[in-house]
C-alpha cells in the first residue's frame, strides 16, 4: 500500500513539473514580465547562480564578461553580440578609432567592451542607462581599467526595468552641443514609448557633431512585416495603440514597435535628423541569413 503511494506521489510529481516547464516554455516571457521590475533581477540572478559560481571557480570567464546572472539585457552570448555590433557600427555608421562616441542605454557593458580594443588613444565613449546595476558593474570593470570610457546613471522610468524614476521625454542629455562623431542605441528604442524617443532623438541630434551618425535599433511595422508577423506564435504585438504598438499592456516598456510611416515622417522629421539607411532584421520571420540582425537597424545621419 505504501508502495503504490509514493509511486503515485512520484508520478504526480513528474506530471506537475513538467507541465510547470511546458507552462514555463510557452510563456516564459510573459510570466517573467508579471514579476515586479526588482524581482526580475532577482530571478535571473539565482536561475544563472550554479554557472556562474562554476565559472568563477574554474577561472573561465573574463573580468570583462559579466556574470550570466548580472546580465539582464538579454539570454544571447555577450561576447558574440558585442562583437557583431562593433561590426556594425564600423561598416554602417562609419566609427573610426579616434571617435568620440555615445552609448545610449548602455546596459551591462555589451557594446561598450569591444570598443576597448578598437578605439585608440583618441577616441573617447560615454554610456549612460537608467539601471544602476549595469553602470556600477561597467564603472568598476571598464572605466577602471580604460578612463577615457565614462558611464552615468539616470534614473529615468521605465516600467520594464525600474519601478520609478524621471520622464525621459523631458529628459536632456548630459552633455554639450555637437560633440560626438557617432551615437548608438542599440535595443534601447525598442523598449522606449515614443514621445520618448521623440525627445531622444532630438537630443541625439543636438549632441552629434555636423556630418555625425547614429546606429539605432527598432522593430518597424509595415506592410511587409505586419504580413509577416501574424504568423508568429510567440514574438509579436497584440496591443495596437495607432502609431506604435505593444508586446505586453501591463509592461509597456517590455517591447514597443513603431509604425514606419509615423517613426519616418513624424519621430525622425521632427528630430532634424535624417533616415539614412534601413536594414530590416529577422524578427518578423526573415530568412536569418539575409539580415544584419535580429532588430532592424537604422542608419541616422546629422546633415
Ligand atoms: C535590451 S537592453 C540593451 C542594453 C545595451 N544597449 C546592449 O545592447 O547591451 C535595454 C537598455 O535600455 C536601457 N534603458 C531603458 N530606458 C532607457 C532610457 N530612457 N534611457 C536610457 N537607457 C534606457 C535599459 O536600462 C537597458 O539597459
Amino acid at each position: 500500500m505504501m508502495k503504490v503511494t509514493i509511486n503515485f506521489h512520484k508520478g504526480s510529481l513528474l506530471i506537475f513539473f513538467s507541465n510547470l516547464w511546458y507552462f514555463c516554455r510557452m510563456d516564459l516571457r510573459k510570466t517573467f514580465y508579471s514579476l515586479p521590475a526588482s524581482w526580475r533581477y532577482l530571478a535571473r540572478r539565482l536561475y544563472f547562480l550554479p554557472g556562474d559560481w562554476l565559472d568563477l571557480a574554474s577561472g573561465k570567464r573574463s573580468p570583462m564578461e559579466p556574470p550570466r546572472g548580472l546580465v539582464y539585457t538579454g539570454n544571447g552570448d555577450f561576447v558574440k553580440e558585442g562583437a557583431d555590433l562593433l561590426d556594425h557600427l564600423v561598416k554602417i555608421a562609419g566609427l573610426q578609432p579616434q571617435h568620440r562616441v555615445l552609448d545610449i542605454g548602455s546596459g551591462i557593458g555589451r557594446g561598450a567592451v569591444p570598443l576597448t580594443t578598437y578605439l585608440d588613444e583618441q577616441g573617447s565613449y560615454e554610456g549612460f542607462d537608467v539601471v544602476e546595476l549595469g553602470v556600477r558593474w561597467c564603472q568598476a570593470q571598464i572605466s577602471r581599467r580604460f578612463p577615457r570610457f565614462q558611464f552615468q546613471y539616470i534614473p529615468l522610468a521605465n516600467d520594464l526595468y525600474r519601478e520609478d524614476g524621471a520622464d525621459a521625454a523631458n529628459f536632456r542629455f548630459p552633455y554639450e552641443d555637437g560633440q560626438f562623431d557617432a551615437a548608438f542605441a542599440n535595443s534601447v528604442f525598442t523598449h522606449m514609448l515614443p514621445e520618448e524617443v521623440g525627445n531622444y532623438l532630438r537630443e541625439i541630434h543636438r549632441v552629434l557633431k555636423p556630418g555625425g551618425k547614429c546606429l539605432a535599433t527598432f522593430f518597424i511595422l509595415n506592410e511587409a512585416s505586419k504580413g509577416m508577423m501574424q504568423d508568429l506564435k510567440g514574438f509579436y504585438f497584440p496591443y495596437d495603440h495607432g502609431h506604435y504598438r505593444l508586446f505586453d499592456e501591463k509592461v509597456k516598456s517590455a517591447n514597443v514597435a513603431f509604425e514606419e510611416d509615423y517613426l519616418r515622417g513624424t519621430l525622425i522629421e521632427n528630430s532634424g535628423l535624417k533616415l539614412l539607411e534601413f536594414y530590416p532584421g529577422f524578427w518578423p520571420g526573415l530568412e536569418k541569413a539575409s539580415c544584419k540582425s535580429f532588430q532592424d537597424i537604422i542608419l541616422l545621419g546629422k546633415i
